[in-house]
């Protein structure tokens, strides 16, 4: 998402008459464009302002952009480590605040603001694979996340604008588009006359318009995800058999708490019918771990789901409590450190067998894999994905190019990669 938001303000300011600087050293202005979902990413972007601290000394401007607290973006701004902020909803007044830095204060925010009319910046570096914001912000109100106060309420991009747009990208070169939203499930549109489009059918609209595209999309909220949209993918090819789809927590305390809107017998249900309904369906999670009032009972619960499940991936978190929402203000941070490492520990390692048991099913079968470059550990391999969303390497032995898709027999496997040899 940060990715494609900076593409929205890269464009905003090309429009203006900036242009982008090949090397840091040479920009007056540097932005730093990311988020505080966790402590953590809030950390880390600390560090990369510090350490560009010279190029500050030296004259240049330095702007944060993106998910961030007020109270972290202020303090940064009394440090004098930035020169300005600005939110997620007011990039089309960027040039006001390089120019005022702070000093303008209220800008005038658009209640709906989808950077419908801006095309997003490409930098063409031959990549083939591309992002597609469909919505922003989100109406959830899960109780540790920080999102619902930096992002706002949840607005829809209109359907034909998100098509036109995809038709452009398809026209650059790029063969995969991931539609993006914090929760794609949720999307909604209507217009005037009441001609209304949910997920399911602007999933459809795009499958039809661009058939020869592959399609993803994230990310997904068990509560919303509907049996509509699963009949869509499984309807079309070029929409990837592949959902993320995060739990958070195997316990329904916890899932309470949480205030995540579905129960741990809801979302087994939902994964029993994406089985049926998309049998070769990989499903991906986030999970948190160490989350407020969370006993060994309820880790044992979601090791328990997991279990049960046995996902092909997913991204691993401990709860840090995030100033300004609910958990925070309200819950009390009562795991201590220790215990949240090693409840990581075995939810991470249990993942691990649980990739491999995965990938295993892969093996002797042929996987039809979009090249998406030369694979990083070695010249003489081809890198790509397939439907799935798993990586695969295999020997550039056949006449392939960046771009084509593959037909990989697969040979053998480590937990997050498959290996195996082109047949076509
Ligand atoms: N602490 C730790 N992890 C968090 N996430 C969101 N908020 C927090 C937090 N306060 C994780 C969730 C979410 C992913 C994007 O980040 O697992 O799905
Ligand atoms: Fe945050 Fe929950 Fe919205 Fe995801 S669905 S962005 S976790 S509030």
């Amino acid at each position: 998402m940060n990715v494609a938001d900076s593409e929205i303000i890269t464009s905003i300011l090309l429009k203006k008459g900036f242009i982008l600087s090949n090397h840091i050293e040479n920009a007056k202005i540097i932005l730093f464009n990311s988020c505080s979902i966790r402590k953590k990413s809030e950390l880390t972007i600390k560090n990369q302002i510090d350490k560009i601290k010279y190029l500050k000394n030296n004259g240049s401007l330095i702007g944060l952009i993106g998910c961030f607290s007020k109270s972290f973006k202020e303090s940064l701004l009394n440090e004098k480590k930035i020169d300005f902020f600005i939110n997620p909803d007011s990039y089309r007044e960027i040039e006001n605040k390089i120019y005022n830095k702070n000093i303008v204060k209220n800008f005038y925010k658009r209640k709906k603001e989808t950077y419908e009319n801006i095309i997003p910046y490409k930098k063409l570096d031959k990549k083939i694979t591309t992002f597609l914001s469909i919505t922003r912000g989100c109406n959830n109100m899960c109780t540790f996340c920080i999102v619902p106060f930096t992002r706002g309420r949840e607005v829809s991009n209109n359907p034909f604008l998100i098509v036109e747009e995809c038709k452009r990208l398809q026209n650059l070169g790029y063969k995969e588009i991931t539609l993006l939203g914090q929760n794609v499930d949720s999307y909604y549109w209507i217009d005037n006359n009441n001609l209304s489009f949910n997920f399911a059918n602007l999933l459809e609209l795009i499958a039809k318009k661009l058939p020869t595209v592959r399609i993803r999309f994230s990310t997904s909220n068990p509560h919303d995800m509907s049996n509509e949209v699963l009949k869509i993918i499984s309807k079309y090819d070029n929409i990837c058999n592949h959902i993320h789809l995060p739990v958070q927590s195997g316990s329904n305390k916890i899932l309470k708490l949480m205030n995540r809107k579905y129960s741990r017998e809801e979302y087994l249900f939902l994964i029993k019918k994406i089985r049926k309904l998309i049998p070769n369906c990989s499903i991906s999670h986030d999970i948190m771990t160490g989350f407020c009032n969370e006993e060994d009972n309820d880790h044992l619960d979601t090791l328990h789901l997991m279990d049960e499940i046995k996902y092909n991936y997913g991204y691993m978190f401990s709860y840090s409590p995030r100033p300004g929402t609910y958990a925070y203000n309200n819950l009390i941070d009562n795991v201590p450190k220790n215990i949240k490492k090693k409840r990581l520990q075995e939810i991470i390692k249990l993942q691990n067998e649980h990739s491999l048991y995965r990938m295993k099913e892969f093996l002797e079968k042929t996987q039809k894999v979009l090249i998406e470059g030369t694979s990083k550990k070695s010249n003489n391999y081809w890198y790509g994905r397939n439907s799935q969303n798993i990586v695969v390497v295999f020997p550039k032995k056949i006449n392939l190019k960046i771009g084509n898709i593959a037909l990989v027999n697969v040979k053998k496997f480590t937990s997050s990669t498959l290996i195996g040899e082109a047949i076509k």
